[in-house]
């Protein structure tokens, strides 16, 4: 049972395979958190949690004469506003008279099979014997108001997920405005730990930082629009010495691509509570009475065996339950981007031209980037325009990607459809689409402005447009780009008491957009894209089985950008290609191999000219291809490891810089373990440097493999155990790929 439920005590624990949660309800309603982590035998654990009284921390009227009793102190499921807990909170209603006081106490519960799947919001989906799944719902209300709040916990036991989320309905008579409304509030009740997060730029996003949870309010937070290159809507909590092998961590990820907010507070009794959720700062929810509000899913996951394990369930979640299914076994087309081939100058000669180079080099898929609609020269006007530019696309859109299929080729095309350029003749037609304060002039970014995607008349104007572009030729991929933030919340289409909800109805109504198009046309592939990965989240993901990882397609920055990027996110989800050298952006020189490795450690494609490649590099790229369809299963569906070298935890980020060496080492293997592909760069090399062993992990020890390319056959065991010495590395960022097999 992975819901058990003690009906005379209101305890309920949810077990997953390794680790057990628990809840209860006391006698004043308050609904305690007991216990989160490794599976614990016990039904009750109440007695950790007896009252101590503490200065300044007040009691519940019912409870004035005890004086231990403090909701300030009491670990909870989701504390709200105003009771006497003075530590960040989950939620805040606010009544027509100004009172925001929100004290929800527990009414009921029920217990389900299935999944919770909500309306027009991201969520984790059943597995295919949806018999496994159990749902517990649990129903809190604030007697003054009557809000009350559904706390929703599906637990996907085989794979030790738990998903929550939460519906705040308005049970009254009289309008309430929530505040804030976060999915999740966990009390981690002795809590000594580090925060991993990750923080970036445009170009460089999801850098992993490592430090220890200060006392006080530590918050990662994007006031955006968007999940934001600057800070992902994903953090671990983990022991001081966990490491990739050892440690309990607890992950926790937002469903969402609109700003966010999680709080992380470590209070006066040590204990470390999470709040997350959307962003309450630009944040104001009118519930009208019957109304309800769903806040978006978190997927936590626990682990007692260190990061790489978490990082292991977060994959496995993602791509089996996320991400829609039929994209679990496919594999995903080799793709030449004609981006930093030729930005917007190119036109259907070009477009034939880059298509002969890539299947000469054995590509699978041409994808026609931005420039090829409207009046689109520069990234100054068009967008809104989504018809094909006659002058550049002389022979029109069908036609072009007739004549590329033909090539044995399959077809792309970029659009950005959230966006919108004034000088378009959309904007011209309707300004008031725009998201733009009154009277004032609007921030703009690109040059560019923001649709107003709250407006109903605007999502089916670009469904209209997009279905149109769609149905007019074999078109089996779209990357669907947005290339700025949100700044002027203001709608033109709704009244004053609802402007503070414009950022999340923004979310709503591109999940609503997205949602059509792809019911709509569900052969083709949605690779999502915001400036590179400014919306790489687990929202994005229930739609896009892919997304463009970072607009910085250098080699050695990528190795960083992926590596962060793959603590929580599939490698199959990581849109990554081989670009020129020197990079466009950092002018360095890497070598093809190095290039080639590290975009096959996610989605693998190319983007650049192959009429500027020599020969010689056209030879290698082919090879290269040839070599990754080999790779490709292991790679897309197989289990990834960062590993271990020179004796530093990839998971220590300080301590892994080596004084000589500086190397970055991951893998991939097999479910069955009869394969893998290790992968080792070197990002500075040394005269004489010292031996340095690769440790592959994940092995089977009694299995017995080949080397691939040498004659050596070896056990998993000493793989595992004494590893493979790497012979010399030299040149600039040099890379070794490992090809491990089973020996029968
Ligand atoms: C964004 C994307 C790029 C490219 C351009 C086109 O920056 O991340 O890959 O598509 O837009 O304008």
């Amino acid at each position: 049972m992975s819901i058990e439920i003690n009906e005379q005590e209101k305890i309920f624990i949810l077990n997953t395979k390794h680790s057990t949660y628990m809840i209860k309800a006391d006698d004043t309603g308050c609904l305690r958190h007991l216990y989160y982590g490794p599976s614990v035998p016990d039904k009750d654990l109440t007695f950790l949690q007896a009252g101590c009284d503490r200065g300044f921390s007040g009691n519940p009227y019912e409870k004035k004469l005890d004086r231990g009793y403090s909701f300030d102190t009491i670990p909870q499921e989701y504390s709200c506003h105003g009771t006497g807990d003075h530590r960040v909170y989950a939620a805040e209603a606010e009544t027509e008279e100004g009172s925001r006081a929100t004290d929800l106490r527990y009414e009921s519960y029920r217990a389900e099979k299935g999944v919770y799947e909500p309306e027009g919001l991201p969520h984790v989906r059943p597995d295919e014997d949806a018999a496994q799944e159990e749902t517990l719902r649990i129903l809190m209300r604030d007697a003054v108001t009557d809000l009350t709040a559904e706390l929703i916990y599906t637990v996907f036991s085989e794979k030790d997920v738990i998903e929550r989320a939460v519906r705040l309905t308005n049970d009254s008579d009289r309008t309430l405005f929530l505040n804030k409304a976060a999915s999740v509030c966990v009390d981690h009740q002795y809590g000594d730990f580090d925060i991993i997060h990750f923080h970036g730029r445009h170009c460089m996003e999801r850098q992993p930082e490592r430090l220890p949870v200060p006392t006080g309010v530590f918050s990662v937070q994007s006031g955006r629009g968007i999940s934001s290159h600057h800070h992902n809507p994903f953090v671990i909590i983990c022991d001081h010495d966990a490491g990739e092998d050892h440690g309990s961590c607890y992950g926790y990820m937002l469903m969402y691509s609109g700003s966010h907010k999680t709080e992380i507070e470590k209070d006066q009794t040590g204990s470390v509570r999470l709040v997350t959720g959307v962003n309450n700062d630009e944040f104001r929810w009118k519930l009208t009475p019957g109304e309800t509000f769903q806040t978006p899913a978190v997927i936590m996951t626990f682990s007692d065996k260190g990061l790489g394990k978490l990082t292991r369930k977060f994959h496995r979640i993602i791509r089996e339950n996320v991400i829609d299914r039929k994209y679990l076994n496919s594999e995903r087309p080799v793709l030449l981007n004609s981006w930093e081939a030729c930005y917007m100058e190119f036109n259907d000669e070009k477009m034939l031209e880059l298509a002969d180079g890539a299947k000469d080099l054995g590509i699978e898929m041409v994808v026609m980037d931005d420039g090829w609609f409207g009046d689109r020269d520069s990234d100054n006007s068009g967008l809104g325009d989504w018809f094909v530019n006659l002058n550049k696309i002389k022979c029109g859109l069908p036609e072009l990607v007739r004549k590329i299929n033909d090539k044995g080729l399959r077809f792309g095309i970029w659009m950005e459809p959230e966006m919108i350029s004034e000088d378009s003749d959309l904007y011209r037609a309707h300004p008031e689409w725009a998201l733009t304060d009154p009277d004032r002039k609007p921030v703009m970014a690109r040059n560019q402005l923001v649709l107003d995607m709250t407006r109903e008349d605007v999502r089916e104007y670009l469904f209209n447009c997009i279905s149109e572009i769609l149905s007019s030729a074999n078109i089996e991929y779209v990357k669907w780009d947005n290339n700025r933030g949100l700044d002027n919340l203001y709608s033109n289409a709704l009244p004053e008491d609802r402007q503070g909800e414009v950022s999340h109805r923004y979310v709503l109504g591109m999940y609503d957009l997205l949602g059509r198009v792809t019911k709509a046309f569900p052969d083709v592939m949605i690779e999502g894209c915001c400036g590179g990965g400014g919306r790489f989240d687990a929202g994005m993901l229930f739609y896009c089985p892919q997304i463009w990882c970072s607009d910085n397609t250098d080699a050695i920055n990528r190795l960083k950008i992926q590596r962060g990027t793959a603590y929580g996110y599939p490698v199959s989800a990581i849109g990554s290609h081989v670009s020129e050298s020197p990079n466009q952006l950092t002018w360095r020189h890497s070598p093809l191999e190095t290039r080639a490795a590290v975009a096959m450690s996610g989605t693998f494609g190319y983007e650049l000219d192959p009429s500027r490649l020599t020969e010689e590099e056209k030879e290698e790229i082919r090879q290269e291809i040839r070599e990754y369809r080999i790779y490709r299963k292991v790679i897309q569906s197989g289990r990834y490891f960062r590993l271990n070298i020179g004796g530093a935890d990839p998971s220590r980020f300080s301590a892994e810089r080596l004084p000589s060496l500086d190397f970055q080492a991951w893998e991939f293997v097999s479910d069955d373990r009869s394969e893998a592909f290790v992968f080792v760069a070197a990002l500075s090399v040394e005269a004489n440097a010292p031996f340095q062993l690769i440790r592959p992990d994940g092995l089977d020890p009694d299995m017995t493999y080949h080397i691939a390319g040498t004659d050596v056959t070896v056990s998993g065991a000493a793989l595992m155990y004494n590893g493979l010495r790497l012979d010399m590395m030299r040149g600039d960022f040099p890379i070794r790929r490992i090809h491990l097999i089973e020996h029968l």
